[in-house]
């Protein structure tokens, strides 16, 4: 997985519509640079919207992405599917700052249902500010490389 640009990839739901759209404003404020891969707020499928953000990943179009959902479940159950994704469904700043650092998480995902605009922010902020330590939890990211290959 080869990343060229520093784009973030973010994509929804129509559960999490509101919140993307909200994220996304934050983004532009902050002179984040950002790709949408949708959905525009009508009813679809959470894997096809999540799908399209991990392949931008994969192909190295994009280094990181968010994704939103009602829950945040569905989306980092059907992002973890994926070769090289590390998705993480967080709800607390802590979970967010750790899953940077330890696990190194190169998707972060919300629940539109359960989070509101504030912490969502402070949760994207972490996300994408946090470095990941390395050192015993490289070792350890390496054999979730591993899992991947089933080895
Ligand atoms: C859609 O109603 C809802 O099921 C979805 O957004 C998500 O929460 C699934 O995990």
């Amino acid at each position: 997985m080869k990343t060229e640009k520093k784009i973030l990839a973010i994509g929804c739901d129509h559960g999490g519509y509101e919140l993307k759209e909200a994220i996304k404003s934050y983004l532009t404020a902050n002179d984040i640079e950002f790709k949408d891969f949708g959905c525009d707020g009508e009813s679809v499928n959470y894997p096809d919207y999540a799908d399209k953000v991990c392949r931008a990943i994969q192909s190295g179009k994009c280094y990181r992405g968010i994704l939103v959902c009602g829950t945040g479940i569905g989306m980092s159950m059907a992002a973890n599917k994926h070769k090289g994704i590390r998705a993480a469904c967080c709800s607390d700043t802590f979970s967010a700052r750790m899953t940077r650092a330890h696990n190194d998480a190169n998707v972060l995902c919300l629940g539109g249902r359960v989070v509101g605009f504030g912490l969502a922010t402070d949760l994207v902020e972490l996300f994408l500010k946090t470095e990941f330590e390395g050192g015993r939890h490289q070792v350890r990211v390496d054999m979730l490389t591993a899992l991947d290959n089933n080895k």
